[in-house]
């Protein structure tokens, strides 16, 4: 729980604001579904995240009611969310909010000349006016007030200073200066912190916050200079997600900070060993793969292939390594699964990877894991982990596979007969296509016609070999809307209609639909 600003302006304890709920889930594709966003956000809260943005309730129904529930469910963290200076946002956010135990409003307004003039079409004072009304309106309804300065860095100082100086009189508690377009770099950030702080008579009354983008890969190198200028908020997101090149990634500043405690001493209240884990929940729900050599949480992160450093590691794993894989809760000395594990190492394995599933999902996971056992001869952690988290997201699903088969070969035209269940009924089509996945595409499109069209399609395998498990991607787009969505089998036909259908299944959520035919209109 953050602490009055005057008390941790002045120590070094950072606090961290999580925001992929509400800047990583604006990355295109990166949609999440309600069910989705309330495991995120328990996770984040058990982790030690001080501040969750949970959405922008004013945007849609479901970002009002993801605000709403995590709001209810969340423990310890506060729970934020984000409005524009407009009374209409305001309220809403206020409402959406109401249920936390530490519920914040997250008022925002753009102070630099290009967009005052060109997207708010406003001259300064009507901007510095919009302050002291709407953040006092903001304070009347909700103790803890954040006000964030849009476009912070390419402001001129003297007229941030002054939105400042209003917006803390005004009620405002953490005063945000983002860095929105990813322009600034390291020292400048931090000497924006400097002067504002210096020179803003009340700026003593707030907590300072960091908000970095990555248009130019400085987004943590710029989180962390904005801390060394007194900032004591960190905005940031698991995996980095986030508008364009995403935010600063979480994992990356909590274990800077961690690691390099010497160079920099302050001191963040995250379960490092949660990172991992974290990780891969957001990578699956918002279906953005991490990329392999990503700092901290990404495959590689500890691998050593070269024989020299194979041989300096069994000797000393310091000479390669400057955390433990432990310290981000990667498993070293994992169980190893086969056909012959029971449902009971099963259950175990999977409290071991974090996850806790009611009965009847443990029940189809265990089946579908007997499945690929049969397959595979060693089923790794990563293997499991696709499989939950595909059960996982078919669980509240209206379209279900319920059996494929393809003819695939140099001998044209290959085909695809499908099965799905549609809202319980069950319907069979064959189609053909220019290869097996059109086929298979085809037929998804007969049973369940929609007008969503294939934005990205991409196969990567879970573990190495042939008989590993592949992961397809798949985003589909329907009227400036898009949804990203995995399916994972060792089959790669059958991976890609499961993800295929997962994404149909997701747009019908993004656009409040319950029947799969009403895809079509
Ligand atoms: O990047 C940005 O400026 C933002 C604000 C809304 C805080 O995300
Ligand atoms: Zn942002």
């Amino acid at each position: 729980m953050p602490s009055a600003p005057a008390s941790i302006a002045n120590t070094n304890q950072v606090l961290i604001f999580d925001t992929t709920l509400r800047d990583g889930e604006q990355s295109p594709g990166a949609s999440m579904t309600l069910e989705e966003k309330l495991e995120v956000a328990e996770l984040l809260d058990t982790m030690g995240v001080d501040i969750i943005e949970a959405g922008f309730p004013v945007t849609s129904e479901g970002d009002f009611e993801a605000v709403s529930e995590i709001s209810r469910r969340a423990k310890r963290a506060t729970i934020a969310g984000l409005a524009r200076l407009a009374a209409k946002d305001i309220d809403r956010c206020a409402e959406a909010v109401r249920h936390a135990r530490h519920p914040r409003i997250h008022v925002f307004v753009s102070t630099s000349p290009l967009h005052m003039k060109y997207k708010l079409n406003k001259e300064p004072e009507q901007v510095l006016e919009m302050i002291k009304v709407n953040v006092a309106r903001a304070r009347n309804l909700v103790g803890d007030i954040e006000w964030s300065a849009e476009d912070g860095t390419r402001s001129e100082i003297d007229f941030l200073c002054r939105c400042v100086e209003a917006a803390i009189n005004a009620g405002a508690t953490t005063i945000n200066i983002p860095d929105t377009v990813g322009y600034a770099v390291p020292d400048e950030y931090r000497r924006i912190f400097e002067t504002v702080r210096e020179r803003v008579p009340n700026s003593d009354k707030a907590i300072f916050s960091v908000h970095c983008h990555n248009d130019l890969g400085l987004a943590v190198a710029n989180t962390l200079a904005g801390v060394a200028g007194g900032a004591r908020q960190i905005e940031c997101t698991v995996n980095g997600l986030g508008e364009r090149a995403g935010n600063a990634a979480l994992e990356e500043v909590v274990m800077a900070l961690r690691v390099r405690g010497d160079a920099m001493p302050y001191h963040s209240g995250i379960d490092s060993s949660m990172l991992v884990r974290a990780s891969k929940l957001v990578s699956a729900v918002s279906s953005f793969p991490v990329q392999y050599n990503k700092a901290i949480v990404g495959r590689n992160a500890f691998a050593h292939e070269s024989g020299i450093h194979q041989d300096g590691m069994l000797k000393n794993a310091q000479t390669y390594e400057i955390m433990t894989p432990e310290s981000v809760g990667v498993n070293k000395t994992s169980l190893v699964m086969g056909k012959h594990s029971g449902r009971h190492a099963f259950k175990e394995k999977l409290k071991e990877l974090g996850y806790d599933l009611g009965d009847n999902a443990l029940e189809e996971a265990f089946a579908r894991f007997k499945d690929l056992a049969d397959r595979k001869k060693i089923v790794y952690d990563e293997d499991l982990i696709a499989l939950v988290d595909d059960e996982i997201g078919h669980q509240h699903e209206h379209i279900k596979l319920v059996s494929l088969s393809v003819m695939a070969g140099t001998r044209g035209p290959q085909s695809a007969a499908l099965t799905l269940e549609v809202n319980g009924e069950q319907k069979t089509h064959q189609a053909t296509g220019n290869g097996p996945i059109d086929a298979i595409f085809n037929a998804i499109m007969a049973l369940v016609p929609h007008g969503a069209v294939l934005e990205l399609y991409q196969v990567h395998a879970v573990t190495q070999g042939t008989d590993a498990q592949a992961e397809v991607s798949v985003r589909l787009a329907e009227d400036g809307k898009s949804v990203t969505a995995k399916g994972a089998d060792p089959d790669t036909l059958v991976a890609s209609a499961r993800a295929y259908i997962a994404a149909l299944n997701k747009l019908m959520v993004k656009r409040g639909k319950s029947r799969p035919e009403t895809l079509a209109g």
